[in-house]
C-alpha cells in the first residue's frame, strides 16, 4: 500500500483497560485486526481486554467477532483465526487492589517486546490503573501508555492526572491520543503547507481574511449520556480536535519532522490564544443544545430525552470566534464550530483568502474571494475555489470554480482508519500524532478561560432544531459568513 511500509514491528503486548467499552470495540480492536491483517501485527502478540464483566471464552470470543463485524464487511476467516488467537480476556474491578494480580501470567517477561498499556477508561480511573500496576510490578522500562482524551476536565484536574501518571512513566512513554491526528486527510494539513511554496507564501494576515473550521455530526449522544452531560461540545469536541485543528493550520513550520519540533510549534500556536473573558464570551461564543428534529426523514429525540433529564445546561453546539495573537495571525478570525445532530456529518477547514484590491472589468460583477476548502470526512477532498472566464463573446463574464483533489478517485486504496495509525505510531515509540504534556496543559488553560466565563455569566444555551445548522450565527460571523 502507498501509505505505509508493512514491515513486521515489534513484538507487543496490548492490555486495554476498558476492553469492552464502546471504544475499544468499536475502534481499538478493528484497528488491530486491520494491522494484522496488512501483516504489520506480529502473531506472537497478544492483546488482552481487561474489563470489570466475568466471560466464558465463547462468549468473549463473539463479542470480538461482532466488534469485527460491525466495522469490516467481508472478514478472512483465516485472518479471523489468527486474531482470535492473540486475544485474551482479564476480568478485573479496577479499584481492588488485587485486581490485577494474576495479569502478569499473561504477559510475556521480556525487555525486548513493548508493553503498551492502553487506558480506554474515563480519566478519573487512570491513576488507580496506574497505581495498580506499579504495585503488581508490571511497569517495565520497554511499557508504553497511551491515554485517551479528554484527560480530566480542567487544568487543575489534567495536571494531576499527568503528574499521577508521570510517577510512574517517562513523558516518552507516555502517548496521549487525539484521534483527529491520525486521520489521513488531517496529517495531509501538513504535507499541504509544508510542501507546496505557492500556498505557504500567502498563509498569512496579509492574504487570509478568516478560517473556518467545522466538524459537525449526524449522530446524537448515543450510549454516552451521563459522560456527554458532563462534558458537552467545549470538552469533548474543541478542547482537543478542533483546537489540534487550529494548531495545525496555524503552525509556523518546524524545522524537521521530528515529534517534539512538531509539538513545540504547535504549543506556540496554543500559548498564543487570546484569552476569552466574562466580558467578551457572550459576544465571541454561542452554545446550543439540540431539541426534537428530523435527520434524514427520521424523527429523532431532544437532547433531554437523549440522556432522560428535566433539564441540563450541557452544550451540544458550540460556534467560537478566536484570534491567535501572534506576528502571522494578526486580527485574523478563526471560526470553530461543532454540534451533534446536525443536518449533515461533515468536516472541514476553509481558508478564506482576502478579496482582490481593485476590480478592473467593466461590469463590476462581485467578484468571490479565493478558498482553499479542506473536506476532512465523510468526503476527502480539497478544492481551490477561483475566478474563470466564462466562454463565448460579449466582453468578460466570469465565475468562481473550482480545482477538485478527489482522495479517492487520486487514490484507490483504503485509507487506514485514524486508529491503525496511531497504534503502529505507539509500537514504533514516534510521538509526532501525540500530545505532550505542556500542549495538552496549554489547551485547558484557554478552554478554562472559556467555562469560567460562561459559569459567571451563566450563560444559556440557544435551542437548535436536530437536522438543522444550529442556532442563529449572526453574532459570531459579523459580515462573513459560514461557509
Ligand atoms: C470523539 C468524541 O472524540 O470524537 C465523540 O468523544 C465524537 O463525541 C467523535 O463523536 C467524533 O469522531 P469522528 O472520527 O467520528 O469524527
Amino acid at each position: 500500500m502507498f501509505f505505509m511500509k508493512k514491515n513486521i514491528l515489534k513484538d507487543a503486548d496490548i492490555i486495554i483497560f476498558g476492553g469492552l467499552g464502546d471504544l475499544s470495540l468499536r475502534k481499538i480492536i478493528p484497528a488491530i485486526f486491520y494491522r494484522l491483517e496488512a501483516g504489520q501485527i506480529n502473531l506472537n502478540s497478544k492483546v488482552i481486554l481487561v474489563s470489570r464483566k466475568k466471560l466464558l471464552i465463547s462468549e468473549f470470543n463473539n463479542i470480538i467477532v461482532k466488534s469485527l463485524k460491525n466495522k469490516i464487511l467481508k472478514i478472512n476467516n483465516i485472518q479471523l483465526k489468527k486474531f482470535l488467537k492473540i486475544c485474551f480476556f482479564y476480568s478485573a474491578n479496577i479499584s481492588d487492589d488485587n485486581s490485577l494480580n494474576q495479569l502478569s501470567s499473561l504477559l510475556r517477561n521480556d525487555k525486548n517486546i513493548i508493553r503498551i498499556f492502553y487506558f480506554s477508561t474515563p480519566s478519573n480511573l487512570f491513576s488507580t490503573i496506574t497505581d495498580n500496576l506499579k504495585n503488581n510490578n508490571l511497569i517495565n522500562s520497554s511499557s508504553r501508555v497511551v491515554l485517551e482524551k479528554p484527560l480530566g476536565n480542567n487544568s487543575d484536574t489534567s495536571k494531576k492526572i499527568n503528574n499521577e501518571i508521570l510517577n510512574f512513566f517517562n513523558e516518552n512513554q507516555i502517548f496521549r491520543i487525539d484521534h483527529y491526528l491520525g486521520k489521513e486527510t488531517v496529517q495531509n494539513l501538513m504535507v499541504l503547507r509544508f510542501t507546496n511554496n505557492l500556498f505557504e507564501n500567502a498563509w498569512n494576515s496579509q492574504n487570509i481574511d478568516n478560517v473556518q473550521i467545522t466538524v459537525a455530526e449526524e449522530i446524537g449522544v448515543e450510549s454516552r449520556a451521563s459522560y456527554y452531560n458532563n462534558y458537552g461540545a467545549l470538552l469533548d469536541m474543541v478542547q482537543n480536535h478542533l483546537l489540534q485543528l487550529v494548531c495545525l493550520v496555524a503552525m509556523e513550520p518546524p524545522n524537521e519532522l521530528t515529534a517534539d519540533n512538531v509539538r513545540d510549534e504547535k504549543l506556540k500556536v496554543l500559548k498564543s490564544l487570546r484569552p476569552i473573558s466574562k466580558e467578551s464570551v457572550d459576544n465571541c461564543i454561542e452554545k446550543g443544545q439540540y431539541t426534537r428534529g428530523k435527520i434524514n426523514d427520521k424523527k429523532v429525540k431532544s437532547y433531554l430525552e437523549d440522556i432522560k433529564k428535566f433539564s441540563s445546561n450541557t452544550e451540544t453546539f458550540v460556534a467560537i470566534r478566536l484570534y491567535i495573537d501572534n506576528w502571522r495571525w494578526a486580527s485574523v478570525p478563526f471560526y470553530l464550530r461543532t454540534g451533534k445532530r446536525m443536518s449533515k456529518r461533515k468536516s472541514e477547514i476553509v481558508i478564506n483568502f482576502k478579496n482582490i484590491p481593485h476590480n478592473i472589468f467593466p461590469n463590476k460583477k462581485q467578484i468571490t474571494n479565493n478558498k482553499l476548502i479542506i473536506k476532512l470526512q465523510p468526503e476527502e477532498k480539497i478544492e481551490l475555489v477561483q475566478t474563470v472566464k466564462i466562454p463565448g463573446p460579449g466582453g468578460y463574464r466570469y465565475k468562481p470554480t473550482s480545482l477538485v483533489l478527489d482522495y479517492s478517485s487520486s487514490f484507490k486504496d483504503r485509507f487506514p482508519e485514524a486508529y491503525e495509525r496511531l497504534l503502529i505510531d505507539v509500537i514504533r515509540g514516534n510521538q509526532t500524532l501525540f500530545m505532550r504534556k505542556d500542549e495538552v496543559e496549554a489547551s485547558w488553560v484557554w478552554i478554562d478561560s472559556i467555562s469560567k466565563s460562561w459559569e459567571i455569566n451563566n450563560t444559556p444555551n440557544k435551542f437548535y432544531k436536530a437536522g438543522s445548522n444550529g442556532p442563529g450565527e449572526s453574532i459570531l460571523i459579523n459580515n462573513h459568513s459560514w461557509h
